[in-house]
């Protein structure tokens, strides 16, 4: 697989830590929400290859469904700007509702979701997200499960993209600028 320089990725989380981190947050979510009517609603794009996961390993029965967000358009650093692409269909009062993220950046998306969600008069909101990037919070966020705290490297794969790409690969990457060290060492 090609990668258009002047980057590179390296591995950053394997599929088997991947998917040890999957079954935890699930048993966690299974315990947590029993006898409860949930709404798993995954933030597309880069929820879905996690959402998929989480949700085939969950023993409780739950409703699944989607929210469309976009903050990031094509570049590698937040917009700041928030806009709803896409609501979610099924009726949401009542409803405990689990929103299922890849990462929470700056927190500006989950803030505008939770937002969104929480004028709908649900029973309950929470977060459930794969990777958290503390060190770049811009406004509190409240999460309740989360797989990884990582550091501030942007990461691809696993459902999360570079440009709409390396959303498909199965581990997760960070993407690093290329060094002359790191051009040199690939060219054997
Ligand atoms: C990314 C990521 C989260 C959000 C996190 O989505 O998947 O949804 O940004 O950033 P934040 O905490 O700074 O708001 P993106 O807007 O890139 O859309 P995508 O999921 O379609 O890739
Ligand atoms: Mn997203
Ligand atoms: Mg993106």
């Amino acid at each position: 697989m090609a990668v258009t320089p002047p980057y590179e990725l390296k591995l950053l989380y394997s599929r088997e830590q991947i998917a040890a981190v999957v079954t935890d947050l699930s048993a966690r979510i299974s315990r947590d929400f029993e006898g409860r009517d949930l709404l798993v609603i995954g933030v597309l794009k880069g929820s879905f290859i996690f959402l998929s996961d989480l949700v085939r390993e969950l023993s409780i029965p739950v409703e699944i469904d989607f929210i469309g967000t976009s903050s990031y358009g094509n570049a590698t650093t937040s917009s700041g700007h928030i806009r709803i692409t896409a609501e979610p269909t099924s009726s949401l009062a009542g409803r405990h509702i689990l929103i299922v993220e890849d990462i929470v950046d700056t927190g500006l998306c989950i803030e505008a979701i939770v937002e969104y969600l929480s004028k709908r008069d649900p029973a309950s909101v929470s977060v459930c997200t794969l990777m958290n990037k503390p060190a770049r919070h811009q406004v509190p966020v409240e999460i309740a499960y989360t797989g990884f705290t990582i550091p501030d490297k942007f990461v691809v794969g696993y459902g999360l993209d570079f440009s709409q790409r390396y959303r498909h690969l199965p581990e997760i990457f960070t993407l690093e600028e290329k060094t002359d060290a790191g051009q040199l060492a690939s060219d054997d």
